[in-house]
């Protein structure tokens, strides 16, 4: 398995707020290469298989709303211990507890509206990855 590559999803509040740019330049400045991207709009068919692991949480419903109401970017990214310095740079899930400079510290508005995933494991990103992306879509 490929184990310095993450994905990530700037999701709809990002987009909506015109916040690809800034952070694009934050995943870019901390030494991450990108190996696919594309803005596209999860279906709600999507977003359930996508976070399908949260499907009992009293949030699902609305992390579903929130991931289809627009388009995302979604995106493969590549450095060495990239998941867990992905992780790092976008901050905890609640941006209030997110370190100051973190792209969620920067841009997220709550914990449900938190502007960007990140992959928890190698196992993870290469399922994520491929849910978005075929291997002609990776460079
Ligand atoms: P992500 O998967 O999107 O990178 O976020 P995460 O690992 O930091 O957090 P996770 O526990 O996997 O939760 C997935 C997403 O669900 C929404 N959420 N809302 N209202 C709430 O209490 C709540 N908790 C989680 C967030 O959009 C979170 O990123
Ligand atoms: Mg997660």
């Amino acid at each position: 398995m490929i184990t310095n590559r993450t994905f990530t999803m700037l999701k709809p509040d990002s987009v909506e707020k015109g916040n690809i740019g800034a952070i694009l330049e934050k995943i870019n400045a901390a030494g991450f290469r990108i190996v696919a991207m594309k803005l596209t709009h999860m279906t709600k068919r999507d977003a359930e298989a996508f976070y399908a692991i949260h499907n009992e949480r009293p949030f699902f419903d609305e992390l579903v709303e929130y991931m289809t109401r627009g388009p995302i970017v979604a995106a493969i990214l590549e450095k060495d211990n990239a998941v867990e310095d992905f992780r790092a740079l976008i901050g905890a899930t609640n941006p209030e507890e997110a370190a100051e400079g973190t792209i969620r510290k920067l841009y997220a508005a709550s914990i449900g509206e938190n502007a960007v995933h990140g992959s928890d494991s190698n196992e993870n990103a290469a399922i994520e990855g491929a849910f978005h992306f075929s291997g002609r879509e990776m460079f």
